[in-house]
């Protein structure tokens, strides 16, 4: 009887572990056939943005979005070019050695740039993820959102929410809670300024 008992316990017991596996076999298929099978809204997320750039005035920025991500495109200006390098002491990451990025963004140096008068980048903090404010101006004092940016700010962007620093090319500055460089999406350059925000044309890679 004991031993009887034991065996249909025995059969219950197998019946629902190979009923539990079932299921988890299909939760797991499920995102799986989904990731096969995107939907054009997926779609339509995940494709390349052109920017037409021609308008943009030096000091100037426009925002877009790709992935439902914003992307600031600007135009630094001359003095501002220039004078990139001369912060270096002041950055947590100055190479860009642990920032995201195609690698011919780090192989352009402190622009960050294909071409170094057009700056491309996630417009999301490395901190918390807030939108940072442009300052694109080189000033000796500069006051942004009421915040003074320090001596010598040598134009970039400000964080409104913690109050992250980063430089004209996304750098961060020490001393500021954001850990990162601002992220720069691939990206290839068209004709007449259009930028084209999510491939990678690789005939451009220097
Ligand atoms: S989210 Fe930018 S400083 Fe915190």
């Amino acid at each position: 009887m004991d031993d009887q008992v034991d065996h249909s316990r025995r059969r219950l017991l197998t019946v629902a572990t190979v009923g539990t596996g079932a299921i988890g076999v299909a939760f797991a298929a499920a995102p799986f056939l989904a990731s096969w099978n995107p939907s054009a809204r997926a779609k339509a997320l995940g494709a390349p943005v052109e920017v037409d750039a021609s308008k943009l005035e030096p000091g100037q920025m426009i925002k877009v979005a790709w992935r439902g991500q914003p992307i600031y495109v600007v135009r630094r200006t001359k003095d501002v070019i220039q004078h990139l390098g001369d912060h270096n002491d002041l950055l947590v990451d100055p190479d860009s050695d642990a920032s995201e990025q195609p690698a011919y963004i780090k192989a352009s140096g402190a622009a960050r740039a294909r071409n170094p008068e057009y700056w491309v980048g996630l417009g999301v903090c490395t901190h918390l993820g807030c939108a940072p404010l442009g300052a694109f101006e080189r000033r000796k004092e500069f006051q942004l959102a009421g915040v003074d940016l320090g001596s010598n700010w040598p134009g970039g962007f400000y964080c409104p929410c913690h109050g992250s620093k980063y430089d004209a090319s996304g750098r961060v500055f020490k001393n500021v809670p954001a850990p990162k460089n601002l992220t720069i999406p691939p990206y290839a350059l068209g004709k007449d300024m259009h930028i084209v925000i999510g491939v990678d044309d690789a005939s451009q890679n220097a």
